[in-house]
């Protein structure tokens, strides 16, 4: 069942097998059918540019389908899947599922360690959504993945980036500090400090209060992804990035997904690219070599904080490096070019409050981290940042 390059695999299953991370009772509830019924349309159809037609017939093989909820809209589009996933009871349930729901749809199961898969056969479609992130070795999950992919084949990898997940990691850093691995103090603290974020999980997201924080907090293995990594994975595997969510090319919007938000509300800012349309000099690289050596400092800075607090372990806590991080994008976010979208997005507080938290850790202070993560205005509210990217390549 394990396989030496996954050995934390054990251990994930054993969370999963205590609290199913992905279940959503979409046979008893219409509405919550629905709801992941227009997020697959939503997110492959209108924002990953996958019409359902590009599934229709195709060979699919899916690492990681849990309990089946979000893979129904590959059967439902008409793919030929094939499903790995190491979970014999989320196999149990996504079987259940697929009779109810799709029930002429063609898959296969196979339990077991997405590492251990073996095929001679390649596949049009090859996809995994919150999954390799919890593996000892992301990349070499992803290489995994696509060599099964055809060539002109089409990769789905959704992921968690360290950035849109630093606020879930400070969560993670706050809640070890202060309850270790001990899973009756984690969510005591976790009820304690982030009752807001976990209404909002159970009331918007549709899973149990217990099921996020086994997710969110529990779960041993969380590491997520830097899009230069991304970049780089798709480079080394001969895969070209076709699109992604939210979108990672220049001059485009980025969260319109989760609220649905109606672009065509908003033409003054649909229209920002058409200046760089009309003061267009040579090609787009020129232009983007030259932005990527302005936004180099701040970005990578950025980066360092986001991985820094990524894959927080119970056993390996530093906040003085993080707050190191914190204290060099600080200087570096004054400098900036872009300092209108910065304020607009309230960056500058939302790193104060960042620093004040970490300063309470480092002191092991309850109270005062208490105090200072019930005081926050932007650190800890609403969203909290994306939960999970998604992009898809094309192999070359
Ligand atoms: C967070 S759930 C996501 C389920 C589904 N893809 C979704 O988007 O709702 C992760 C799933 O991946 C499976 N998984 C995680 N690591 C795995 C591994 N190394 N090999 C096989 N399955 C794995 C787990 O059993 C679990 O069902």
């Amino acid at each position: 069942m394990s396989h030496p390059a996954n050995a934390i695999g054990e251990k994930v299953l054993e969370v999963y097998k205590k609290e199913n991370p992905s279940t959503y009772k979409i046979e008893e509830d219409h509405a919550a059918f629905e709801k992941l019924r227009i997020f697959a349309d939503d997110l492959y159809t209108h924002s990953l540019k996958l019409l359902p037609r590009v599934f229709n017939g195709a060979d699919l093989l899916e690492f990681g389908s849990g309990t089946g909820e979000r893979s129904l809209a590959y059967l439902r589009w008409g793919a030929k899947c094939t499903f790995v996933d190491m979970n014999e009871e989320a196999i149990a349930r996504a079987r259940f599922l697929f009779e109810k729901f799709e029930p002429s749809a063609q898959y296969e199961f196979v339990r077991g360690e997405l590492f251990n898969y073996r095929s001679e056969r390649l596949y049009d479609i090859t996809a995994s959504c919150g999954v390799i992130h919890h593996t000892d070795d992301k990349a070499a999950a992803f290489a995994h993945q696509v060599s099964f992919l055809k060539p002109g084949g089409i990769n789905i990898l959704g992921i968690g980036s360290a950035a849109g997940s630093i606020q879930r990691n400070l969560q993670r850093h706050i809640i070890y500090t202060f309850a270790g691995r001990d899973e009756e103090a984690i969510q005591r603290v976790a009820n304690d400090l982030f009752e807001e974020h976990l209404d909002r999980a159970e009331k918007l997201g549709g899973r149990a209060r217990k099921a996020v924080i086994f997710d969110t907090y529990v779960n041993p293995r969380m590491d997520f992804v830097s899009v230069a990594d991304i970049v780089s994975w798709h480079r080394q595997n001969g895969l070209k990035l076709f699109t992604s969510w939210p979108p990672v090319t220049p001059a485009v919007l980025a969260d319109n997904l989760a609220n649905r938000t109606d672009l065509r509300a908003f033409p003054e800012v649909l229209s920002n690219p058409e200046w760089l349309w009309a003061t267009q000099k040579g090609d787009d690289s020129e232009f983007l070599a030259e932005m990527e050596i302005r936004v180099a400092p701040f970005n990578s800075a950025f980066r360092e904080l986001a991985d820094s607090i990524n894959d927080v372990r119970a056993e390996q806590l530093n906040p003085t490096e993080i707050l190191g991080e914190v204290e060099r994008c600080r200087e570096l976010a004054d400098v900036r070019h872009d300092r209108t979208l910065r304020d607009i997005r309230g960056l500058g507080p939302w790193l104060d409050e960042v620093a004040t938290v970490m300063q309470a850790i480092e002191r092991k202070d309850y109270e005062g981290t208490r105090d200072a993560v019930l005081a926050c205005k932007h650190l800890f509210r609403g969203r909290q940042g994306i939960g999970l990217n998604y992009f898809v390549g094309i192999k070359e």
